[in-house]
């Protein structure tokens, strides 16, 4: 599932891991070139792994790929070479109008014109509308980046093919060739790229007819399809339950604690042979390596029985989840980090500071009984204001205890709660409205920087949980009451 979608080059990050990556390199190295000329990927998706055969000397032109998105559509049509034209994509009914310019800026712009409708149709919450608001100021800047993207997967795969088709069809015409090897990832959630990419039916195309993949029964009948077939096929299945589509996957590694991912394929024994026999990666304990944990889908249902943990973490983890959910990055990183986890998917991430009562500057004394709290920042979901679980948690004395720990433990017990600044375009930062206390507004070129503080919180996780999902519920009914009038 792509991860996030803050930035353009988001849509362009792919899905598998650097060990499903590594596991796959080492395959495509040693596959026999003689016997496997045809490469299939279906659901190719931003061609991760297409990128991963051609790295490992698998010729780009023995490539056919395929997949059934709008998005895929003109990155596949555009890198192969194709004409955009034959989408017949349309914006509100009318055809979108393509610049008279190379390819790939003509790519850029159908994908930023998806994109715009994309987020658009979000709901009305900040941080949608400050993407949008930022997509439109910054035009050009988007689009530059995402030519350069498609240039890049242009210039490594010259001569790749691809088509609009559903993988079940594409793998038909392949099934029973002996010098196929057919690759796919599908999807991990049911109908996840449908929400993933709904312009609330604004944009149209000539999307080709495919089956919704259920990954609860799919994975399983593909793997139980190909059994006996004559293309040899290797597919990644991400499980939470840990059970793999057939007796022998060809690998695996720990997703957290409970999910894994495999790599299935319907021949383990001939890929043994080019790797050396079964291949487990092992990943670290979730307690140190909370990365390896999936992100929270959009639309994951939060309710007051779900499981919410807050785990100490390593800077460099927390900062990957801020660059990809932050917009504008302003804060600094903290020097205290935590990720807030929902189910066991990342939901959001925390960083807290000292300096303010370790190194107060001149005229800040007034805060030198609280702590920083940094960046207290949500995934983004449909539904739930997540950045505001993430400052509930935050507040919390005995959140921060998990990281205040050893000397600085001194500091959290002289410390009676938090501060943090935003700087931002409105006199006031909604999103900690009823969380924190505005304490002083100053103008700033951009807008405003605000101070807002609170004293430390001592509700347990459950209860915050719980009057989070009320407060959002409220929320949400009063806008639509509003949206009514
Ligand atoms: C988990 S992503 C994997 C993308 C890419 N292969 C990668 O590894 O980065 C799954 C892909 O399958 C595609 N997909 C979903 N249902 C499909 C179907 N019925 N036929 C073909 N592709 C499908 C999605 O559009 C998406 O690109």
């Amino acid at each position: 599932m792509p991860a996030g979608f803050a930035a353009p080059g988001v849509l362009f990050a792919g899905n598998s891991s650097a060990p499903d990556r590594a596991f796959y390199r080492q395959v495509f190295n040693r596959l026999p070139r003689d016997q496997y000329t045809r490469y299939v990927e279906v659901g190719v998706g931003s061609f991760a792994a297409a990128l991963v055969a051609a790295n490992a000397g698998i010729p780009p032109s023995c490539m056919e790929t395929s997949d059934v998105t709008l998005y895929t559509g003109i990155v596949g049509t555009c890198v192969s070479g194709g004409d955009l034209t034959s989408l017949g994509m349309t914006l509100d009914g009318e055809p979108v109008e393509l610049p008279d310019a190379p390819i790939v800026e003509q790519a850029a712009h159908l994908l930023y014109v998806h994109w715009l409708a994309r987020m658009q149709a979000k709901p009305e919450v900040d941080y949608w509308t400050n993407l949008v608001t930022d997509m439109i100021e910054r035009e050009d800047e988007h689009k530059a980046r995402l030519v350069g993207s498609l240039q890049q997967i242009a210039d490594r795969l010259p001569g790749v093919k691809f088509t609009p088709k559903c993988m079940w069809d594409h793998i038909a015409e392949a099934e029973d060739d002996p010098h196929a090897i057919i690759i796919a990832a599908p999807p991990t959630y049911k109908a996840g790229f449908e929400k993933f990419f709904d312009t609330g039916g604004r944009v149209e195309w000539n999307e080709p007819p495919y089956s919704v993949f259920d990954p609860d029964v799919d994975m399983q009948r593909l793997a139980d399809h190909m059994r006996d077939k004559a293309a040899l096929l290797m597919f990644l299945q991400e499980e939470r339950s840990g059970i793999a589509a057939h007796e022998t996957p060809v690998f695996a590694h720990p997703l957290g604690d409970v999910a894994r991912a495999f790599v299935i394929s319907n021949r383990p024994e001939e890929i043994f042979k080019l790797t050396g026999g079964p291949k487990v990666a092992l990943g670290m304990s979730r307690s140190t390596a909370p990365t390896s944990l999936p992100i929270i889908p959009p639309d994951h249902q939060v309710t007051d029985q779900s499981r919410v943990e807050v785990v100490p973490a390593k800077g460099t983890e927390v900062d990957y989840y801020r660059d990809l959910w932050m917009h504008r990055l302003a804060a600094a990183p903290g020097s205290y980090n935590m990720l807030v986890i929902v189910d066991g998917f990342v939901a959001g991430v925390i960083g807290y500071g000292a300096e303010t009562m370790t190194r107060p500057y001149p005229g800040a004394t007034k805060y030198t009984t609280h702590l920083l709290m940094r960046f207290a920042f949500g995934a983004p979901h449909y539904e739930l204001r997540l950045t505001r679980l993430a400052t509930m948690l935050a507040l919390r004395r005995d959140s921060a205890k998990l990281v205040f720990t050893g000397a600085s433990e001194i500091l959290l017990a002289a410390s009676n709660g938090l501060v943090t600044v935003e700087y931002t375009r409105h006199p006031e930062a909604k999103g900690l409205r009823g969380l924190m206390q505005l304490e002083s507004r100053a103008k700033h070129p951009d807008g405003y920087k605000l101070s807002y503080r609170a004293d430390w919180s001592t509700t347990d996780i459950p209860t915050t949980l719980t009057a989070f999902i009320t407060k959002e519920q409220a929320w949400r009914a009063s806008r639509s009451k509003a949206k009514k009038k």
